[in-house]
């Protein structure tokens, strides 16, 4: 947000507006959620001033009030699954990975926590009938790992009936004339796959910060489109903040920020009915203050955050297990997959 906007707010000017722009409260909404006393001492004003000004961001930020239980059940029943292309997770998942939800994969490098976000945002395009939701995803990259090569295997990597329905969907043949033996129709359909994967590289947590600002614009900006944002994968959420903040003194901050973007994350997935995915390490290093090398990375913020929480091991070859952890509506639970050419795959 830039400082003219945070000037809007009463008694603050040009310096108060930098101080609070350094600090991170660089939003109505986090300037809306912190307390007079934090603000006061952040931009060195005094405590009713930090109170009003608390209060005008919470006005403008729109943070929502109460509505009533109908309404939370009529935007629930919008709720879609989207499947991994693996029966037994998405039978763990209860259907898919939800829209309106952020889940977080974690694991340890090599995990297949890229993997999976290449393949949601393959799967996404798909027909709803084949477990997809019919739209188009957004891919922020923070560690230079999309691969469009990885696309184009797994689309390719698709049963014959997925990909033909696919083809009909993305508009590349009349009805009933789809054929996944074509190659310049597969050509034709892994292009216009890429085509509805909107990558942006995300520098350093800043910018990521900004790009999840700017996914808001771009998934709002489709909802009228034939394939509108349904997926915002961030791959990794964390790396930056890790890599960034490193000391002790500096973990308050890094908490900050990280919850900052979690509710700009959580706004993108609940405002456009669009599953998020984030993908997160766990500590390598069990002398670090991360702590538990079984743990993922970023502690209680983002484990209140993300409504389902999997843990992705490595077992014996390309075999993968998938663990299910604190889901509100589900039983804890495990399931076995494999990552190969094709992608995702049945044990
Ligand atoms: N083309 C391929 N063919 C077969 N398997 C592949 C292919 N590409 C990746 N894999 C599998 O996926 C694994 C890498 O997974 P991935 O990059 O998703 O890990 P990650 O959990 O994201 O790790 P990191 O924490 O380092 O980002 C490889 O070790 C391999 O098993
Ligand atoms: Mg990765």
């Amino acid at each position: 947000m830039a400082n003219e906007d945070l000037e809007d707010l009463p008694g603050v000017g040009p310096a108060t507006a930098e101080k609070l722009q350094e600090n991170g409260f660089d939003s109505y909404q986090g300037i809306a959620v912190a307390s007079p006393g934090e603000l006061s001492n952040t931009a060195d004003i005094g405590e009713s001033s930090a109170a009003d000004i608390i209060n005008a961001a919470r006005d403008a930020a729109d943070i929502g009030g109460f509505e009533t239980g109908a309404t939370v059940l009529e935007r629930r029943e919008q709720i879609g699954k989207l499947t991994w292309n693996v029966d037994e997770v998405d039978e763990l998942l209860g259907g898919g990975v939800e829209t309106q939800s952020i889940t977080e994969v974690y694991g340890e490098f090599g995990a297949g926590k890229s993997q999976v976000t290449h393949q949601l945002a393959v799967n996404v395009q798909l027909p709803a009938e084949y477990g997809g939701l019919e739209g188009s995803a957004i891919f922020v990259d923070s560690e230079d790992t999309f691969r469009p090569e990885r696309i184009d295997d797994m689309v390719r990597g698709l049963p014959d009936e997925t990909l033909e329905a696919a083809m009909e969907l993305h508009e590349l043949v009349e009805e009933g004339e789809a054929d996944a033996g074509d190659e310049d129709l597969l050509e034709a359909l892994v292009e216009s796959v890429l085509d509805k994967i909107h990558v942006a590289k995300a520098f350093n947590s800043n910018h990521q910060i900004l790009l999840a600002e700017k996914a808001q614009e771009l998934a709002s900006g489709s909802q009228d489109d034939d394939f509108p944002v349904r997926l915002l994968c961030v791959d990794s959420l964390t790396a930056h903040f890790r890599a960034e903040y490193v000391g002790r003194g500096e973990l308050a901050e890094r908490q900050q920020k990280l919850n900052k973007h979690l509710h700009d994350l959580m706004r993108v997935g609940d405002l456009n009915n669009t599953a998020v995915v984030v993908t997160n390490q766990v500590a390598s290093n069990p002398d670090s203050f991360f702590g538990d090398p079984t743990q993922p990375i970023g502690g209680n913020i983002l484990g209140h955050t993300s409504t389902f929480r999997i843990y992705l091991r490595k077992s014996k070859g390309n075999k993968r297990i998938v663990k299910l952890v604190d889901a509100p509506n589900l039983a804890d639970g495990e399931a076995v997959m494999r990552v190969d050419g094709d992608g995702l795959i049945d044990e």
